[in-house]
């Protein structure tokens, strides 16, 4: 061998002794694979199989549903749900059902950015309290599981959680004041739950919200105004709770509201005219006790996929301008105590009688002409 071989020959020594070396390196820490074991240890997944993936040393590695830093190689994302396409579903021919509990091992993983275990239907206890220690965590999505207890009361420390979805379980409590405190929160879902007391006055302080779906909870009191400072707020769902109070004219002035749910509450006064005449395109007031006339202010930049005011105390007729609104897909106006003639127009060719149904003495198409 020749000195310029015999180089090479160390050269390449070194490199297949870097790039073992480099793939020890490249494993997840062990104590991140020991936190996965035990989270893994408080949960049952009967049918589809994927903790038989959570086995070797690297669990950065074909573990279902874990994907790691690539840097740090430390656990960043828990994906895993219990309704999605993936072909494990498919082999099985089901949706995913898990029971057991979420252990608090889970906040061994310092560096998890994503926790999504989601849609499996038969998960109990309780949210772990110490999550609210995991300083990178932007996305929490407990939703569809039988989750019961609190929402932990200092999760406001999550200061960059942008997604808390726990939707669909059977969590309890208020909303803790703390939630004001996370100032990158975009996407909030609390729908269905056992939620009570009342919205935290400060709500408004989630600037970046754009989704705040609370619906089906047992909330109490009325709509805090500090909400007329969400300006990115798109989505506002409060449907299905105790709420009272009054619609306040702000609701009809936010910049990008498109969609306001308030239906089945307790709520009273009148409709403020600024509502029927905004950003919102779907609007659901049904199942209150709101009084007083529709305001007649619609007009060529009235646009309305769903309109739903049934079964209120209004009273009156209904508004002339309704007829020149752009478009009204779904409109709802039965149950309450309108008087008066239908009027006629392209909004109104494709509604049946329901639409109207259950009022004092409306009258012409498509009721009984007046
Ligand atoms: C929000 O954070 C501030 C500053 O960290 C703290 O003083 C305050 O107590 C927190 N608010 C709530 C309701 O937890
Ligand atoms: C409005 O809310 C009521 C009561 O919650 C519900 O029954 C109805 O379907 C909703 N309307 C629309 C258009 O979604």
């Amino acid at each position: 061998m020749d000195s310029i071989t015999r180089a090479s020959v160390v050269v390449w020594f070194l490199v297949v002794v870097l790039l073992s070396v480099s793939s020890i390196v490249k494993s997840c820490p062990p104590s991140d694979r020991a936190a996965l074991l035990a989270l893994r240890a408080d949960l049952v997944e009967p049918y589809l199989g994927i903790f038989d993936t959570w086995k070797g040393i690297d669990c950065c590695k074909g573990w279902y549903g874990i994907s790691c830093d690539p840097n740090t190689r430390q656990v960043a994302d828990i994906n895993l749900r219990g309704e999605s396409e993936d072909p494990i579903f498919e082999k099985a021919g089901r949706t995913g059902f898990m029971t057991g509990s979420i252990s608090p091992s889970i906040c061994k993983l310092k560096r998890l950015s994503s926790v999504i275990i989601a849609d499996w239907k038969g998960i109990t206890g309780e949210i772990p309290a110490c999550i609210t220690t995991l300083p990178f965590l932007r996305i929490l999505d407990l939703v569809g599981n039988k989750l019961s207890g609190e929402l932990p009361a200092n999760i406001g420390k999550l200061r960059r959680l942008a997604v808390l979805n726990v939707a669909d379980n059977l969590i309890t409590g208020r909303i803790p004041q703390s939630i004001v405190n996370i100032s990158s929160l975009m996407h909030l879902d609390l729908r269905n739950n056992r939620i009570s007391g009342e919205i935290p006055a400060e709500f408004g302080r989630l600037s970046m919200l754009s989704r705040a779906l609370l619906s089906r909870n047992q909330l109490s009191g009325s709509i805090p105004s500090s909400i007329s400072k969400i300006y990115r707020l798109a989505d506002l769902d409060l449907s299905l709770n105790y709420l009272s109070g009054s619609i306040a004219e702000w609701l009809g002035k936010m910049a990008v509201l498109s969609t306001l749910n308030l239906d089945g509450n307790l709520i009273t006064g009148n409709i403020p005219a600024t509502l029927l005449n905004s950003a919102v395109s779907i609007l659901n007031l049904s199942r209150n006790s709101l009084e007083g006339r529709i305001p007649d202010v619609f007009g060529a930049g009235s646009y309305f996929t769903a309109l739903d005011l049934s079964y209120n105390k209004l009273r009156g007729p209904i508004p002339k301008t309704l007829s020149s609104a752009a478009y009204i897909g779904h409109l709802d106006l039965s149950h309450n105590h309108l008087c008066g003639p239908i009027p006629g127009g392209s909004p109104f060719d494709h509604l049946d009688a329901s639409s109207f149904a259950y009022n004092d003495c409306l009258c012409g198409k498509p009721l009984r002409p007046c």
